[in-house]
């Protein structure tokens, strides 16, 4: 086992080090504050190859490694968690379910321009009654010839609003339960297409997150991923790397809120000297930075898995589940080292804790990252 980077993984972390800094790090408070997304960085993350990291270069992606596209996920991700959501959605549940599963006139139409940063994905499973319980879609596609007829809603979709692919998961056989689901692509602009509310959030409040509505929307058949009923499968493999992406997105935040705190605490003088000096501020430190240790080492071992093929569907849900948990953790000590500074919005730590809590939530909750673990341990 080697910890050592190759010169291409040093190459991505510097290049995405220098833009979140460069161009992230400086209106993140306001874009947080106005819910605003962050259209300029996201073509520039196009343009730097950032969209489309692990699709192969034929398709105009970066043809580069998990690893590599986690690193980038970090350093994204510690300066602005909104625009590691909206780079994470594209690269490992859009483009890379297109590339392993979509054919070579889908690859052609819709990855190219995805990868490349001309065009934005999102992926669709969610609906009002189907969060956790991915099964229950309600969402249908009924065929009718060279067509199917969809007609459904899906909430809480990022890029929802700026999108303009979409994966969509619907039913085509109520009758064979998840042997029934289907995936297919979608595009902004077909009738009965409509983007709904925009989510007023929490956090990551610069991504863009909405429910959208299908009311008898005509999909070509050629539009279909796979097999009719290889939408569940399709979905859950696709989760599998997505789930690795917001594990990195989670280690960002955590990291980014250390980085923060360790600053402030060397500057923050209290009692007569630097607060890093008391032993209660030191011994926060060293549990944050030994919990980011463990869970950056679960995240590459998940991507490095991903890497050498075989099953990584239990790597990735324990990277997730243990990264989205330290980060709340990480991200809880730095508010309270940064005392009342750490409470307003002047100060980048609230806003790392408030983005750290959907990492527990979205591309499965921590309970389903459980689930996913035990069945694997019970096999
Ligand atoms: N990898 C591969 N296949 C999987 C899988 C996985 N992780 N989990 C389940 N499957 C397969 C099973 O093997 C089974 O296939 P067969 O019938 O062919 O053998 C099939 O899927 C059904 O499996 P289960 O019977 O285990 O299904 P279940 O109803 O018990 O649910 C679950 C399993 C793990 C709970 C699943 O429903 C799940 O992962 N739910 C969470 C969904 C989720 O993550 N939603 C997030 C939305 S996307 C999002 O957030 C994107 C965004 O915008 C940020």
């Amino acid at each position: 086992m080697t910890f050592d980077f190759t010169e291409e993984q040093l190459t991505v972390r510097e290049a995405a080090r220098e833009f979140a800094r460069n161009h992230l790090l400086h209106d993140a408070i306001a874009r947080d504050t106005e819910s605003r997304f962050p259209e300029k960085q996201v073509k520039q993350m196009g343009e730097l190859g950032f969209m489309g990291m692990m699709t192969s270069p034929e398709y105009l992606g970066g043809g580069m490694d998990t690893l590599s596209y986690v690193i980038a996920m970090e350093e994204i991700s510690k300066i602005d968690a909104s625009a590691g959501v909206i780079m994470s959605v594209n690269n490992s549940l859009v483009c890379w379910g297109l590339e392993k599963y979509g054919n070579a006139d889908q690859k052609e139409k819709f990855l190219k321009p995805l990868a490349s940063g001309a065009t934005l994905g999102a992926f669709c499973l969610s609906e009002p009654e189907a969060g956790s319980d991915a099964t229950s879609q309600k969402t249908t596609a009924v065929r009718n010839g060279d067509h199917y007829v969809v007609n459904g809603t899906k909430n809480w979709i990022t890029n929802g609003g700026t999108a303009n692919t979409y994966l969509v998961i619907a039913q085509t056989d109520p009758e064979k339960g998840h042997h029934g689901i289907s995936a297919f692509i979608l595009e902004k602009g077909m009738e009965g297409f409509t983007v709904g509310k925009k989510e007023d959030k929490l956090g990551i409040r610069s991504s863009d997150t909405h429910s959208l509505m299908f009311s008898e929307v005509s999909v070509p058949v050629e539009n279909r991923i796979g097999e009719e009923g290889f939408g569940f499968k399709f979905a859950m493999e696709t989760l599998n790397g997505g789930r690795i992406g917001i594990a990195a997105q989670a280690l960002g935040i955590a990291c980014g809120a250390y980085e923060l705190a360790l600053a402030y605490s060397k500057e923050r003088r209290a009692f007569g000297k630097p607060i890093c000096e008391h032993q209660a501020i030191q011994f926060k430190l060293a549990d944050m930075a030994t919990k980011i240790e463990a869970a950056r080492l679960l995240v590459y071992k998940a991507a490095c898995q991903k890497d050498q093929g075989g099953d990584y569907a239990h790597a990735s849900a324990m990277a997730k589940l243990y990264a989205s948990e330290i980060a709340m953790e990480v991200t809880i000590e730095a508010v309270q080292i940064h005392g009342g500074y750490g409470y307003v919005k002047e100060y980048h730590v609230e806003r790392l804790l408030r983005d750290a809590k959907i990492t527990q939530i979205y591309e499965g909750t921590s309970e389903i990252q459980k689930i996913v673990i035990s069945r694997n341990l019970l096999r």
